[in-house]
């Protein structure tokens, strides 16, 4: 049995990640600084380190601790307009965490690494589905630490034998249980949600796209499908020298006006969404290209928009009855 380390393991994504590991064989220790994350989301009996993942020291001890094989990596700040607007702090906390993290695995000889990476390295892609071959051009501060990221495990993968795979993920929804939703309110179904409680109208930015409905279209991905993409990724760790980024979505496309119509079934009453302008820096359709990782991984999503709807919608009452 191997040991994982899951940095940002009581955060939305990380929790999923971690009970995904355990149902994979895997024991599990999470370090969180709980800055996002919650504590109540570590399960019983998995040991909780909090720390900041840019503390070298305080990693170290927990990678020799333990007897860590390997580490999940998602620790990170995520929000696309913050780092607009907070660039220098996007870089220190992203960059210089992983590249703490990396001194820190170096020096503790564990040398698999599962990287949280995220559909932001490509901008706006000039063809959907993406592949992996595509240029990264981000256009954004958080776009460009995750690039920067990736290029760090790739360097450190060449120069010392690290092997690792950076998982790039697409639109993330979903609940795996009610006690593990997304309470940040970074995105749109969540928002749709937040807009319904304060019994304001949820907002369409931009019907005039050239899309099919003139809405933007994503791939969005269960976040319970996206945790088993992690397993597979710490599979393929643990048996190959591996150096590869993989995409993670359905390669579906919803549009924006979609999304509303499943939420409007979902909670059996039309939402009433209205047209407002367009979001700066948008672009009109991202969705991904698959079978790199179903190749190499064997994975291939579950989950469909329906079930990331109705398990958001359900947590998301539970959270606020409560
Ligand atoms: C972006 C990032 C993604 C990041 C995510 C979370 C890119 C390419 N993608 O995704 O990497 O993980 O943010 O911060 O940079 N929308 C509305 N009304 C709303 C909210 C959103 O119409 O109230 C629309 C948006 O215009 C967009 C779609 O819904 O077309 C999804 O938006 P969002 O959930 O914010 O994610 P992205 O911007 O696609």
């Amino acid at each position: 049995m191997t040991t994982w380390l899951v940095t940002g393991g009581a955060g939305y994504i990380g929790s999923h990640v971690v009970r995904e590991l355990l149902a994979s064989g895997r024991a599990v220790v999470v370090l969180d600084d709980l800055s996002s994350g919650h504590a109540s989301r570590v399960p019983a009996g998995v040991a909780f380190v909090q720390a900041d993942v840019a503390d070298g020291q305080a990693v170290t001890q927990v990678l020799q601790d333990h007897a860590i094989d390997g580490v999940v990596h998602l620790a990170a700040k995520k929000a696309v307009g913050e780092s607009v607007e907070q660039p220098l702090r996007y870089y220190r906390e992203n960059v210089d965490g992983m590249l703490s993290l990396l001194e820190a695995m170096a020096a503790s000889n564990v040398t698999r690494l599962v990287y949280s990476s995220s559909a932001a390295v490509y901008g706006s892609p000039e063809r959907n589905p993406i592949p992996e071959t595509a240029t990264l051009q981000p256009e954004s501060p958080y776009g460009e630490t995750k690039v920067v990221g990736e290029w760090l495990a790739a360097a450190q993968g060449a120069a010392s034998g690290l092997s690792w795979v950076a998982l790039r993920y697409f639109n993330v929804a979903g609940a795996g249980s009610d006690d593990l939703g997304d309470d940040s309110v970074n995105n749109l179904i969540p928002m749709v949600f937040a807009a319904l409680d304060k019994g304001e109208s949820p907002q369409i930015f931009g019907d005039d796209y050239p899309t099919p409905d003139g809405t933007c279209i994503r791939d969005y991905i269960h976040v319970a499908d996206l945790a088993s993409a992690h397993a597979a990724a710490a599979a393929y760790c643990e048996a190959h020298q591996a150096a590869d980024a993989f995409n993670v979505g359905r390669g579906e496309g919803s549009s924006v006006r979609e999304v509303m119509n499943t939420i409007s079934a979902v909670i059996g009453r039309d939402v009433q969404a209205q047209v407002a302008p367009r979001r700066m820096g948008d672009p009109p359709a991202s969705t991904a290209a698959t079978e790199q990782i179903l190749l190499t991984l064997g994975w291939k999503s579950q989950l469909d928009l329906e079930a990331m709807v109705a398990s958001a919608w359900s947590s998301w009452s539970a959270h606020r009855s409560r």
